[in-house]
């Protein structure tokens, strides 16, 4: 994990539980994996709402599975998906560098 990740005083971690009937099924029908979909939506809302807290928050998906688990006592069939750090910066937030919005959306064909 990233050195800046012991600084993090709050650190939240995704674990993936298992899914309902419904996301079971149409995710096995439609070769889709659902829960991790529903984890991406989760992750973005909370980091949204960090920022509007004064925040800042940092998605890292590359952690220690294994050493997560055992310090949190997460059952080994579990994921561990994504660990979502918490702070107040203490760096100024650099400009972004994003691709045009013409780079990312097309219309009436890809
Ligand atoms: C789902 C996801 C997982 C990520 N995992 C890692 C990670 O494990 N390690 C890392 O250094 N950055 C990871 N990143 C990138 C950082 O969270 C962050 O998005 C990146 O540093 C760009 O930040 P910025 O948009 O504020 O400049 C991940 C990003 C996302 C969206």
């Amino acid at each position: 994990m990233n050195h800046f990740s012991k600084q993090a005083p709050v650190q939240i971690v995704l674990v993936e539980e298992g899914s309902n009937f419904s996301s079971t099924v149409g995710g096995w029908a439609k070769n889709k994996h659902f829960a991790h979909l529903d984890i991406g939506i989760i992750a973005s809302h909370i980091c949204l709402a960090a920022t509007d807290e004064g925040l800042g928050s940092c998605m890292l998906g590359w952690c220690d599975e294994g050493k997560v688990r055992k310090t949190l006592e997460i059952p080994k069939n579990k994921r561990v998906i994504l660990v979502i750090l918490l702070g107040y910066t203490t760096q100024p937030i650099h400009e972004k560098k994003r691709k045009m919005i013409n780079e990312i959306v097309s219309f009436d064909k890809y």
